[in-house]
């Protein structure tokens, strides 16, 4: 059987799709480029704003098409099949089957269904942690992702994350250190644990300070790690970042709003206060530290004056760089059921527009401060523009070019940053 997957939204899903990946192969499976070659069609989705379950829905209208002239399945996996549950099958008469972050190890069932039945495995299963699953990773790649938790409890009000992907729960720590181990002898250089709250990781009185140092031993050159809750930073985790050599000093702490009482409303658990005190503490115990940060503007019910709270914290924590977004209604969030989405449409945008022109602003600065110092980067890939670029992340995951007509893939190299793009740094081997 040939399968196509296709891969939506976070980390978290490219890391699910290895282990599909895994999964698909150890059932004879081989997976294609093309949805055209494929008997199985399989998209890995996001629900986390309407744009990403909208998409998806494109994607499967357009993909329908090929039923005309083959046979071929579709199958919809991750957060908008664990969203919708049978919904979807109604809305969507070209989906055979759909399963949610917790149905994986069914996957091989799906795939055998017989024509015209049409599944729906959509239960959330508080225990569920993949463990002992092959998984199928790009090849050639230095850094890999090992999923140390799934699953939020913090039910912050605008996020479908609890809702699809079910109870917080941790792995044993153990099996986290046999992954990287098994990766570091893979040539792995650089490992990102990934959770939605890393920083509330816990296991056996393991704790997600311990986890790091314990990662570390392993030799992986890298560790990086997203996202942590502000809320759960403690001064063992600042240590493990500014004294264990192989954990990057780079910290991505979602802010989400600069306003208490929005904050407060999105049941965040911090103050604007709490926020500014953790990033100091952050950037005075880690002197190199990139800090970076996720915003939602246009919270319900959030005012101007509100909105300026956000625009001034991100000026005072001096963010590296940031994702932000427009609040999207998600159905079945406390926000959506109790908070009117108020703000209009362009002030929404206006909003946005103005977060990015100033992060924009921010991160010129920072960039420009780099030049002329020294940076070890990690090549991860070729550059774009010429078979002598290879591109690289710093240990504060800002992205580096540099030229070398040797391939210079999977290496830490030292650099020296002479100039700054939009985007990148350019640097200078030595
Ligand atoms: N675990 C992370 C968040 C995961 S969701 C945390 O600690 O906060 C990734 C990001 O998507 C969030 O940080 C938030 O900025 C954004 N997001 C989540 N729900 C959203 C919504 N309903 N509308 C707009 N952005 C949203
Ligand atoms: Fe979502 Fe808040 Fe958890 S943003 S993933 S509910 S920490």
């Amino acid at each position: 059987m040939k399968v196509f997957l296709e891969t939506y939204g976070c980390q978290m899903n490219v890391r699910d799709s290895e282990l599909l990946g895994g999964i698909l192969r150890q059932e004879g499976c081989r997976l294609v480029d093309t949805p055209e070659a494929a008997d199985v069609i399989l998209l890995n989705t996001c629900s986390v704003r309407e744009h990403a379950e909208q998409r998806v829905m494109g994607r499967v209208r357009q993909l329908s098409s090929l039923k005309k002239t083959h046979t071929v399945k579709i199958g919809i996996l991750g957060c908008v099949a664990q969203h919708l549950g049978e919904n979807l099958l109604d809305s969507l008469p070209e989906v055979d089957f759909i399963a949610g972050p917790d149905s994986y190890r069914s996957l091989p069932e799906l795939l055998c269904s017989v024509d015209g039945e049409r599944t729906a495995l959509c239960r959330l299963d508080k225990t569920e942690l993949y463990e002992g699953l092959p998984s199928y990773r790009p090849e050639n790649s230095p850094s890999a992702f090992v999923t140390i938790m799934r699953g939020c409890d913090r039910m912050c009000t605008f996020c479908v994350v609890p809702l699809t992907r079910g109870r917080e729960r941790s792995r044993p720590w153990q099996n986290i250190v046999d992954e990287t181990k098994q990766l570091v002898q893979q040539g792995a250089k650089e490992v990102t644990l990934l959770g939605q709250t890393v920083n509330a990781y816990r296991n056996d009185d393991v704790s997600f300070a311990q986890l790091l140092w314990k990662v570390a031993e392993t030799g992986i050159p890298r560790i990086r790690f997203t996202s942590p809750h502000p809320i759960y930073f403690q001064d063992e985790e600042l240590e493990a970042i500014a004294e264990c050599p192989g954990v990057c000093e780079w910290v991505h702490m979602p802010l989400q709003a600069g306003n208490t009482e929005v904050l407060a409303r999105m049941r965040r658990g911090y103050s604007r206060e709490d926020y500014l005190e953790i990033a100091r503490r952050i950037r005075e115990r880690i002197p190199r530290v990139t800090l970076t940060t996720d915003i939602v503007v246009g919270f319900p019910g959030e005012t101007e004056v509100q909105f300026e709270d956000t625009l001034s914290l991100m000026k005072e924590c001096d963010f590296d760089a940031g994702y932000h977004f427009k609040y999207s209604p998600r159905p079945g969030t406390y926000a959506s059921r109790h908070f009117p989405d108020d703000v209009p449409q362009e002030e929404k945008q206006r909003r946005l527009e103005q977060v990015i022109l100033l992060q924009s602003e921010l991160t010129r600065r920072s960039n420009e401060a780099m030049i002329g110092h020294s940076f070890e980067i990690l090549i991860h890939d070729r550059g774009k523009r010429g078979p002598d670029q290879w591109v690289g992340r710093s240990r504060g995951n800002k992205m580096v070019v540099v030229e070398s007509n040797k391939s210079l893939l999977g290496n830490i190299i030292g650099v020296t940053i002479v100039g700054t793009g939009r985007w990148t740094l350019r640097g200078q081997l030595g």
